[in-house]
This record gives C-alpha cells, sequence and structure tokens, in this order.
C-alpha cells in the first residue's frame, strides 16, 4: 500500500537502518525500484521531483503507483514530492496521491536563490499544518546543498546558488536546525553537510570524511527524536562511469559520496538518502552499450530491458548498504 513517509522513517529509526529515496520520471525506473524491493523484501520510497511531475504527468505518476501498490501488495511504499518549492506545489502533490512531501524552503520560489530562515520557517510551517491534516509527511530543508571542495553551490543542473557565502554558512547549524524542527513540526530534515546534486561532486577521489559528519552527530544529539535526509547521495560508481565512457559516452572523470560515509551518517540518525544520479548513469549505460553493440536493434525493449535491470542493480545494493533489506 501506499504509506505516509513517516511510518518506513520511525521504523528505520526504531531498527537503526536507512531508507534508500530513489527519484522516478516512468514506468521503468519505478518497475526497476520494485523489482528490487520484491527480492530483498524492502520497504520503498519513490519520489518525484516537480521535473518529474511535468514530464511523467501527474495522472500518469499517479497511477502507475497506484499500480505498484497493486502489485506489490505486502511492501510498503512512499511517493513523495522531492524539492517542492512553494506551498501549492506540495498542496497540488498531495492532491495527486503524494503521501509525503518535502518543502524546500531553504530556497526561494526560483529554487535558486538561498532564502532567509524566517521564510524557511514559514512555508514549511505552512506545509506541514495542511499535510498532517491530510495523514501526509513532510520534509523540510536547513542549509545549502553545494560541495565543501569547489566552494560553488551552483551545480550542472542549477540546483543551488550560494553566491557570496563562505562553506560554513551554506552547512546546517546545529542551533538553527533545534529551532527549525520545533517551530515547523517537520517529520523529517534535509541537512547540508557538503553533498550536492548531480554527478560532479568531487574531482579527487575522497579520502577519510568528505563530508561534514560532525554535523550530523551534533545535530542528531541535540534532535535525537529527528529523522535526518541526505540529499546529493549518489556513489557515482566508478564502473557505471567507465561503462557510460566505454560506450560512446563523454564524463569527465569525477566522484560521489562513498556508500561508507552514508552508513556512517545512518548511524547518527540519517533514515533517508536521495539517490537519483547512480540509476540515471546505470541506465545510460546500459542503453548505450545495446547501440554500440547492436545498432541493427531499434526495438525500445531491447534497450530498456537492460536499462532496467542495471537500475534495479543499483537499486538492490543502496537497499542492502543502507539495511532497508530484509525490513518490508
Ligand atoms: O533533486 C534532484 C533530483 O535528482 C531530481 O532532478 O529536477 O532533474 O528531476 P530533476
Ligand atoms: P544525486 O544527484 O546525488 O543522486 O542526489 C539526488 C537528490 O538529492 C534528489 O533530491
Ligand atoms: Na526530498
Ligand atoms: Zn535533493
Amino acid at each position: 500500500p501506499l504509506v505516509p513517509m513517516r511510518l518506513l522513517l520511525d521504523h528505520a529509526a526504531e531498527n537503526d537502518y536507512g531508507l534508500a529515496a530513489f527519484n522516478v520520471n516512468n514506468m521503468e525506473q519505478i518497475q526497476s525500484i520494485m523489482e528490487a524491493a520484491q527480492e530483498t523484501d524492502s520497504p520503498v520510497i519513490v519520489q518525484a521531483s516537480r521535473g518529474a511531475r511535468s514530464y511523467s504527468q501527474d495522472n500518469y505518476l499517479r497511477h502507475l503507483m497506484l499500480a505498484a501498490a497493486e502489485l506489490y501488495p505486502k511492501i510498503p511504499i512512499v511517493m513523495h514530492q522531492d524539492h517542492g518549492n512553494s506551498p501549492e506545489t506540495c498542496k497540488s502533490a498531495i492532491e495527486n496521491g503524494f503521501t509525503s512531501v518535502m518543502m524546500d524552503g531553504s530556497l526561494e520560489a526560483d529554487g535558486k536563490t538561498p532564502a532567509s530562515y524566517e521564510y524557511n520557517v514559514k512555508v514549511t510551517k505552512e506545509v506541514v499544518e495542511s499535510a498532517h491534516d491530510q495523514g501526509v509527511s513532510v520534509e523540510g530543508e536547513l542549509g545549502c546543498l553545494g560541495s565543501l571542495e569547489s566552494g560553488e553551490g551552483e551545480q550542472e543542473d542549477g540546483h543551488g546558488a550560494t553566491g557570496t557565502l563562505s562553506h560554513d554558512q551554506l552547512l546546517t547549524d546545529p542551533d538553527e536546525a533545534e529551532r527549525f524542527v520545533a517551530e515547523t513540526g517537520v517529520d523529517a530534515l534535509a541537512v547540508a553537510i557538503g553533498t550536492s546534486h548531480g554527478a560532479y561532486k568531487f574531482t579527487s577521489k575522497p579520502t577519510g570524511s568528505v563530508l561534514a559528519m560532525d554535523r550530523i552527530e551534533e545535530i542528531h544529539r541535540r534532535l535525537p527524536n529527528c529523522h535526518l535526509v541526505m540529499h546529493g547521495s549518489s556513489s557515482v560508481p566508478q564502473e557505471l562511469q567507465d561503462i557510460i565512457n566505454k560506450y560512446g559516452g563523454q564524463l569527465k572523470q569525477t566522484w560521489g559520496v562513498p556508500v561508507e560515509e552514508i552508513q556512517r551518517g545512518i548511524k547518527h540518525g540519517v533514515r533517508k538518502i536521495n539517490v537519483d544520479t547512480d540509476n540515471r548513469l546505470a541506465i545510460t549505460g546500459a542503453i548505450r552499450k545495446v547501440f554500440i553493440e547492436s545498432p541493427e536493434k531499434f526495438d525500445p525493449r531491447d534497450y530498456l530491458k537492460p536499462a532496467r535491470e542495471a537500475m534495479k542493480q543499483v537499486c538492490i545494493a543502496r537497499m542492502v548498504s543502507f539495511g532497508q533489506a530484509g525490513q518490508a
């Protein structure tokens, strides 16, 4: 069934594991996640960005998710709005069957300009009040995503623009986190600890701790009952980069968030881990391989099946390493 996210996050907290939240835009991605969940007995968080909702159209998306719930009646599934930019976006998500919404008030409604703390509290609180009335969970965000290494919050996907703010100002402040959770009543809080969206997170192989894990630990000490969320958590595996480049792609060498860092976060209250890029890489590599190896093929199933299988393997790997496998 489709369930509120709070239910899964509470269970994850009680049992010390984390849940991957995978982004989707189409049927094949939903199928990959559900097959991975079935094979590993995992509860599921599926999320759609505003761009995903407009690409797939809300009606298709809603019915695809209902189909997943129907096909897998034993698996609890959350349908989450990723990066809602305004209370209106969250409201329309709820009207379209989402069981959880993110009100990302860390940025203004343009999705680029860092917002004031007061604005963030105002919009997030507004969403919490109406969402909770309808049994829908809410994720908020405090701090701005951006790689600690580059100092640039501006990613290729346009997420995050940090202007003249320093690293330290971009990261989530534990004092503010404490106030924010008390003032808004969010079910989950996305924290900025040095990750960024997209494939290009780090320009050299991360050694030791690349994230501001001390912040997570401090926030978790102060808010032991708050579920923490890590965005920008793709690991950007070398093998997936290699497949794409072997078959004609042109990715620049890059490094993502090591899975061990995420596992450390899970020990300190991280319950939701957002992963999109790794699945995009898996799908693209699988399709490129078919195009190069079998250029005579033109039935979309000939490349969408391997694409679906490749994404499924990424989902299985994350479900196992975050500890959600066996928890459905
Ligand atoms: O927040 C980032 C997710 O990867 C979704 O990306 O806005 O391109 O759909 P998108
Ligand atoms: P990645 O780009 O690291 O997969 O992050 C996705 C994300 O945070 C979606 O909200
Ligand atoms: Na989200
Ligand atoms: Zn995100």
